[in-house]
């Protein structure tokens, strides 16, 4: 504002006779290009409590993960927050917003990840539809839904903290068991994601202890395929 009020000043020193319905249309035509992230609404972490009771799952290790979830969201509007302080101050070449510019992806794809692997959560006695297209895609890609389950609890097994999501690529239209790490490393760019595990440790150690497959059992028994399916989406290639 204070750059626009310089402009505004500068404008009409400069031409004298700019009448004032002239520069209040300057200054309309300048708003759009002001970007006024103050006036973006924050992030709100979604409720989830529903899942409570799911087999498999104790209410503890379930509101122990809401409690981390909402953090992620926290912290991604704190970021965003004091990011616009160092926009406005013209400190963005500082080492402190270059890391806190790092840090914003991880906890937005921390919060993200979360949300995704909530909502395809809560599948009580949830069926996979065979006639549906993802099903039929995951059979013409890996040989057969076993095939496929195999892999992506393999996947799942991999030593160290991270997410699991099948992905579709929509380039070649194809279904790929990806390993995510940290929360913003190993995403498929462009991809779609399609079924999301979270496979760090407070995921599971709370009820599990170190058996990541005890609780890969679990989570498969509450897959809610519906939403997982409609996930897919219609146009298979790009
Ligand atoms: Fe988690």
């Amino acid at each position: 504002m204070k750059r626009l009020t310089l402009l505004l000043t500068a404008i009409a020193i400069s031409t004298p006779l700019l009448a004032n319905a002239e520069i209040a249309a300057v200054q309309n035509q300048a708003k759009p290009l002001v970007n006024t992230p103050t006036s973006l609404a924050p992030y709100k972490a979604k409720d989830y409590t529903y899942l409570i009771g799911m087999a498999g799952f104790s209410d503890y290790a379930l509101n122990t993960h809401f409690t981390l979830y909402q953090g992620y969201v926290k912290n991604v509007n704190l970021l965003l927050d004091i990011l616009k302080q160092y926009d406005s101050d013209g400190s963005e070449k500082t080492p402190q917003y270059q890391e806190i510019k790092r840090r914003l992806m991880w906890e937005f794809d921390g919060m993200r990840l979360h949300e995704l692997y909530f909502n395809n959560l809560g599948g009580k006695n949830s069926t996979f539809d065979r006639n549906s297209p993802l099903y039929q895609q995951i059979v013409s890609d890996f040989g057969s839904y076993e095939a496929w389950k195999k892999d992506f609890v393999a996947t799942g097994g991999l030593r160290g903290i991270g997410w699991v999501v099948l992905y579709h690529d929509p380039i070649s239209g194809r279904l790929i068991n990806a390993w995510v790490g940290e929360h913003d490393v190993g995403n498929m760019a462009s991809g779609n994601p399609i079924l999301i595990m979270d496979v760090w440790e407070h995921a599971y150690m709370l009820d599990y202890g170190i058996d990541r497959m005890g609780y890969i059992d679990a989570f498969f028994n509450n897959i809610d395929w519906k939403v997982v399916a409609n996930r897919y989406p219609k146009e298979q290639k790009a």
